[in-house]
């Protein structure tokens, strides 16, 4: 509905107007008009590589998976989760790596071995201040690949 132009005051109408449109794009010539993607709200390559760093080393000590990282070259998987994450969340880079599927082709992942992982990723960005809404994106992002790596 449009706004009433109170012809009372010469700018009632307008007052109105900014009111609707504060949560409209701002279209103007040179603003963005596309909202911040989820690498840019979690601060980029350099943030999302510590969100791995930290998650890796959890990894390794968790009891649940521990026993799957022994004897693997942790630096190397954590340049390349941090890459499969920064490409996942809109970033720029791109993924060297194998595909889930071939990554994790006849380790026979269980479905509680997927969920500590990703608690172990929650872990590591609360404790590292990312907010709610990117944390639950972030939880998204890794269950959407369980079919590749689940069972295989
Ligand atoms: C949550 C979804 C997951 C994602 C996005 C993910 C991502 C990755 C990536 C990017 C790699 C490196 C690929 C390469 O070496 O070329 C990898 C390797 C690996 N992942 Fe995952 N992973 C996931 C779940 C899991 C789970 C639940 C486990 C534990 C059971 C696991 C264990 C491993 C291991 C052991 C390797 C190294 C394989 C090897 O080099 O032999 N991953 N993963």
């Amino acid at each position: 509905m449009c706004p009433d132009l109170d012809p009372s005051g010469p700018n009632a109408g307008l007052v109105e107007y900014e009111s609707w449109l504060r949560d409209v794009p701002d279209y103007r010539p040179g603003a963005s008009s596309t909202p911040p993607s989820l690498y840019e709200r979690l601060g980029g390559a350099e943030r999302i590589a510590a969100i791995v760093d930290d998650a890796l080393d959890r990894h390794a000590v968790n009891p649940l998976l521990a026993p799957r990282f022994r004897g693997k070259d942790l630096p190397r998987l954590k340049q390349l989760g941090t890459q499969f994450f920064c490409m996942g969340s809109g970033g720029p880079q791109r993924y060297e790596g194998r595909d889930m599927r071939t990554a994790h082709a006849g380790m026979n992942v269980s479905e509680q071995e997927l969920v500590a992982a990703i608690d172990d990723f929650v872990t590591a960005m609360r404790a590292q201040g990312v907010g709610a809404a990117e944390v639950n994106e972030v939880v998204g992002m890794l269950y959407s690949v369980k079919n590749e790596v689940l069972r295989t």
